[in-house]
């Protein structure tokens, strides 16, 4: 057993084999994945390598789960859900241990997206009761028009790495509370997080084959996912390059999709921003999780009076980051997930260099393990490098200089991605017209860390479609079914 394991209170939560139809099965027990942890190499523990056949067993099982589960009062689903938040926070340490070792995120960062997750199946336990319908007035004084709804039916989830817990109950909590059925995939190299959570909710008691988690191949497992009638909705968070394969799979069985894609995030500095404020801003959202979130800075755009001087201050800051294992005391910096993650942020900043770019610290590969990276800061790049077009998933923030706000503003939008931005001002009429002209799903004004459970997270152009957490989360799990009642004038 990894020694890291041993950390665990209850080891029930590490779990080596799938949730399907209400079972814990292996398949055949002949196939495994190793689960490694990306701080030291080692092995954590295997889990199956199932594929096609339990895929249509999972469709199975949630197609008939589906249908009872769709007809438990929301209130009584809202209950179940609470119980289970109850128990993710019960369990909050074991499942940050979970997390830490097979994504390398430091225990604090865990911890906190232990708690992050829990926070949506709270929020939709509480959201799922107010699903509400509309009554719109007929010209007809005779017909009454009304519009209810229903969930979806069964849903697929595929969800990733870098947040192997929230993105897993950003999905599973609002299709459950909407009186949906769901099947979660989780990605190859975490799990785990995904296998101690359904372990919580069979022990909640939600009822079996309405949450199953089927671990193995993206590729055999999602084709049947995709391909399935049954299936009626996929919730992918991922790579815009699969989403658009993803897309394309379900496209002949015209499923109901939420794709939360690729990013490429500016961040806009005005030479009127509080710089403070602002450097705060770019720590959070740039080098939280080792920079591998969807919603990261990627690109500084920073006013040119104030450039020079913005850059040596982020280059203190982000020189003093303590790297090293997840686990290890007062540790700010885990690894990267894997090593083509590594040599894939190394060869963009090798590019950036190339096209002009002045490395003020990082830019190479950290000591403290191989997976790990010196956090970076790039100055004067050049827009012409790869890093300002490619979502860079990686500790290095990229700084660009512009003139003025209309250069800002175009500079933000050249790029096909459109999730989230940031713009840091004291001016309130700059940061309302700059939040209006960035074609961004998400922006934040003076603020670097923007997600939580009440709010609507998703983007626009090619960082996809749908919008997961707030109450418009949960329309994405329902299908509106409008009703004309008529003939009210007469006796029936
Ligand atoms: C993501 O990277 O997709 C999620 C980040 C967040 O929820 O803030």
């Amino acid at each position: 057993m990894n020694s890291d394991v041993r950390q665990l209170t209850n080891h029930e939560l590490l779990r080596s084999a799938c949730l399907i139809g209400g079972e814990w099965v292996v398949g055949r027990g002949e196939d495994w994945i190793e689960v490694l942890n990306p701080s030291t190499g080692g092995t954590i523990t295997t889990v199956p390598r199932l594929g096609a056949l339990e895929a249509e067993q999972a469709i199975e099982h949630a197609v008939t789960a589906g249908k009872k589960w769709s007809r438990v009062p929301a209130t009584e689903r809202s209950a179940l859900l609470r119980r289970w938040f109850e128990l993710v926070r019960a369990h909050e340490e074991d499942l940050a241990i979970l997390l830490t070792l097979e994504q390398g995120k430091p225990l604090a960062e865990a911890r906190a997206e232990i708690r992050y997750a829990a926070s949506y199946i709270e929020w939709f336990a509480e959201e799922g009761p107010r699903c509400y319908g509309d009554v719109i007035p007929s010209a007809d004084p005779h017909t009454r028009q009304i519009v209810i709804r229903q969930p979806v039916g069964v849903c697929a989830a595929i969800t990733p790495w870098n947040f192997p817990s929230g993105m897993v109950t950003r999905k599973v909590a609002p299709a459950l509370a909407a009186g949906c059925s769901i099947i979660v995939k989780p990605a190859e190299q975490t799990p785990l997080s995904a296998l101690a959570l359904a372990f919580l909710a069979e022990r909640a008691g939600i009822p079996a084959g309405v949450l199953q988690v089927i671990t193995g191949p993206s590729r055999a497992i999602g084709a049947v996912l995709t391909s399935s009638q049954d299936v009626r909705k996929l919730s992918f968070t991922g790579s815009t390059e699969v989403g658009r394969l993803l897309a394309a799979q379900c496209a002949p069985s015209l499923k109901k999709l939420s794709l939360e894609l690729g990013g490429n995030a500016p961040f806009i500095v005005f030479k009127d921003a509080d710089l403070e404020r602002a450097l705060d801003g770019v720590m959070q959202s740039k080098f939280r999780n080792a920079g591998q979130t969807c919603v990261c800075t990627n690109r500084i755009l920073v006013q040119r009076e104030i450039h020079d001087e913005f850059a040596s201050l982020l280059a203190a800051r982000v020189q003093d980051l303590r790297v090293g294992d997840g686990f290890s005391d007062g540790v700010e910096q885990g690894p990267l997930i894997d090593k083509a993650a590594h040599d894939r942020v190394q060869s963009l900043v090798d590019d950036a260099v190339a096209h002009g770019a002045s490395v003020l610290c990082g830019g190479e590969p950290h000591s403290a393990s191989p997976l790990c990276y010196s956090p970076t800061v790039l100055a004067q790049v050049s827009s012409g490098a790869r890093i300002a077009r490619d979502e860079i998933f990686g500790p290095v923030a990229a700084l660009y200089a512009f003139s003025d706000e209309r250069e800002a503003i175009e500079l933000a939008n050249s790029t096909e991605y459109g999730l989230a931005g940031y713009v840091y001002t004291r001016s309130l009429a700059r940061a309302w017209r700059v939040s209006e002209a960035l074609e961004c799903g998400m922006i934040g004004i003076n603020a670097g860390l923007i997600s939580s459970a009440s709010v609507p997270f998703g983007g626009i152009k090619q960082s996809g479609y749908g919008r997961e957490g707030s109450r418009y989360g949960l329309d994405d799990y329902t299908e509106l079914k409008y009703l004309c009642m008529s003939a009210l004038d007469s006796e029936l």
